[in-house]
Parts: C-alpha cells; structure tokens; sequence
C-alpha cells in the first residue's frame, strides 16, 4: 500500500530509521561493555521488544505489572518493572509473570519491597529487587545519603533478591558536561559506600534517551534503559541526543478546514498527539510546512497557524510530535513504512495498560 492510501490521522514509523536507531544503540553499548535493558514505554508493543532483544538487548523494561504481562509474547527472558509497584492485585500478577520470566522490580522503600518479598516466598519464585536512589530528578527513590539504610532494610526480607541499584537521571534534558559529571560523582561514590558496607551491587541501571551517548562517562553504571531512542521525537532532537533524520515515527495528519484566513485544521489534537509540550513553541514539527506553526489543540482538532502557504482542504501533512511515547499510547494500530510504502503494521497492545 502507498503511504498516501492510508486513513488519517495515522502513526507510521520509517523502519529503515528504526533499525538504524537499534543497531546504533546496539554498537554503543557493546562498544562501551554496558547491558541494555531497553525501556518498552516507548513502543509498548512484544513485537518491537523482540526486535530490540535481536538487536542487542539483554532484557526489557516496563512501568506496569500489566505492561509485563504484555511483553512476556516479546520471548524476553529477564524483565526489569521500573516502578515501585504495590498492592494486591499486582503481587498476584506479578508473581504469575515471575512464572514465566525472570523479574525484577526497583523500589525506594522497605514498605514496596515487604509485599514483594512475601509474594515471592509464598510462590516459592525468586523475584529481584534494585534499590532506587533519587539521582536529581526528585520522583522516586531514596536520597543518596539514605541508600545504605535502605540497602541494609532490604537485605533480610526473605523472598527477594537485591540484584542492584536504579537510578533514572531524567533532570538532564541536554547534553551538559556538569550535569553528567556531577551525577557520575554520585552514582560512583554510592556504589563504593554500598560496597565498604557489604553491599555488592551486580546491577547498576540508569540511562536516558537525552543522555544516551554519554552513558560510558557515567562510573560505575553498568546497564543502561534508554526507551525513546527507538523512535526519538522532537525533544530528543532539541536535547541535542540525535537529529530530525534519526526520528522515525511521525503522524500523519489530513488538512480538514481552511475557513479562517491564516490557519488550517488538521484531523488530529490532544487525543492524537498529546498535549505535551516542548521547549520551544508548538505542539509538534511540521516536517514538510516549515511556515506553520501547531499552536492550539481541542480532542480531535489541531489549530494551525501559516505564514502566508495556505494548504486546502485534502493536503496531507507530517508532524512530528513533541513526546513520541505518550502519542504511541493514544494510537491502536503503527504502520511500518519503507520509503513511500507501507510494509508492515502492529497493534499497541500495551496501551492503555495502567496497572
Ligand atoms: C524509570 C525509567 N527508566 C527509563 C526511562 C527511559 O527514558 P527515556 O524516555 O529518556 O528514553 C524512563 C522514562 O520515562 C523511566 O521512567
């Protein structure tokens, strides 16, 4: 089918760019001696999680118990829940998808990892643990200054494994040398206290798509859970990680209306591309009408504003969007294109999977 056959507003992805963003990431870390454990929140589809794991990959990551359960049907062996998980509902599934792969889950707190540790004994299922250490971004995990007490909490609760440390360093949205020094300075003096305390820490997992080449200068991190690198979007482009030609999902989107002078409306808004925002102004990039600007969304609508091309009703646009993991939760169905034509399509199975 050729690209312009396909009902809008459409997700498509550029498979030739996908692979290239896998392979380069593959290159990286084997070049740099890291694992890489990629984040599924990205794609949340099994289908691209066994692409990675052919393309380097040594395991997956997810948010949720039932994103776990999603990407079991990814064949991977080793499934990292980066999320401090609790409640009962999720002990029991997570014990039924400890069943069937090896789990671990990241917690801050003695009160998260208790549940865990007694579901797991009750299964007689060895389920692991990393200890999260808050490195900046102030969202989960323990101040740094509290992290061998949290180590030496965790250590005798029967059940689990401490297999190491988390970290997620998403307060660096650039390339900055200080910030990535300073948290190099942190992550390596926590792994030499943890050990003068007895600790040793197989694991040491951080990583992000902003910072992704930089990761080697980050002592002492040994894995690493970039997730929007697959893709990339317009902020990774803006933090400086890649350019416009390694982003290789955009939406596609039909001009709708003309009616009022300086604007077309596209078939597309919140409901399409998310509200999130960027750094700089608009709710995407317009890749081929470098004169509009994306300023306002309702559900279906996107308000656009031209500098003098108006487009008529019928013309197709490409846009592409701010934050490409959030837009890929909105959308059923991507369509993998190679050039102008469209080869393959998978389902978002994990989408909408919240707990
Ligand atoms: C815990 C955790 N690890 C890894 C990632 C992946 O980071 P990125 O979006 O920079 O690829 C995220 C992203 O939200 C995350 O929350």
């Amino acid at each position: 089918m050729h690209i312009h056959e396909l009902d809008t507003p459409a997700l498509v992805v550029d498979l030739d760019v996908m692979e290239r963003n896998l392979i380069r990431m593959a290159e990286y870390t084997r070049a740099h001696g890291l694992r890489l454990r990629p984040h599924t929140k990205t794609h949340k589809s099994p289908l691209l999680g066994a692409r990675q794991l052919a393309n380097g990959a040594a395991g997956l990551t997810v948010a949720k118990v039932t994103e776990a359960e999603v990407m079991l049907a990814s064949g991977t062996e080793d499934l990292l829940i980066a999320f401090p998980i609790f409640g009962a509902e999720k002990m029991r599934r997570l014990v039924e998808v400890a069943k069937k792969t090896r789990v671990t889950v990241s917690v801050d707190s003695v009160e998260a990892a208790r549940p865990i540790a007694e579901a797991a004994a009750a299964a007689g299922i060895p389920i692991g643990v990393l200890a999260e250490v808050d490195a900046g971004l102030h969202r989960v995990g323990v101040q740094p200054e509290l992290f061998v007490s949290l180590l030496r909490g965790l250590a005798p609760l029967k059940g689990i494994e401490l297999r190491g440390m988390a970290f997620y360093p998403g307060h660096i949205k650039n390339q900055d040398p200080g910030a990535l020094a300073a948290l190099s300075t942190l992550i390596q003096g926590l792994v030499a206290e943890a050990a003068a305390a007895g600790f040793a820490l197989p694991v040491v997992s951080g990583g992000t798509t902003p910072t992704m080449w930089h990761s080697h200068e980050v002592a002492g991190m040994n894995e690493i859970r970039p997730g929007t690198y697959i893709f990339n979007d317009r902020n990774v482009v803006l933090s400086g990680a890649c350019t416009l030609a390694d982003c290789a999902a955009t939406i596609i989107a039909t001009v709708v209306s003309t009616s009022v002078p300086g604007q077309f409306v596209i078939d597309g808004g919140s409901k399409t591309f998310s509200s999130d925002r960027a750094i700089v102004d608009g709710f995407g990039l317009f890749l081929d009408a470098p004169d509009a600007l994306f300023e306002k969304m309702n559900e279906e609508h996107g308000y656009v504003k031209h500098a003098g091309h108006q487009r008529k009703v019928g013309e197709r646009v490409r846009v592409l969007p701010n934050h490409i993991c959030v837009a890929v939760n909105l959308h059923e169905r991507i369509y993998g294109v190679r050039g102008d034509q469209v080869v393959e399509s998978w389902t978002v199975d994990g989408r909408g999977k919240l707990q």
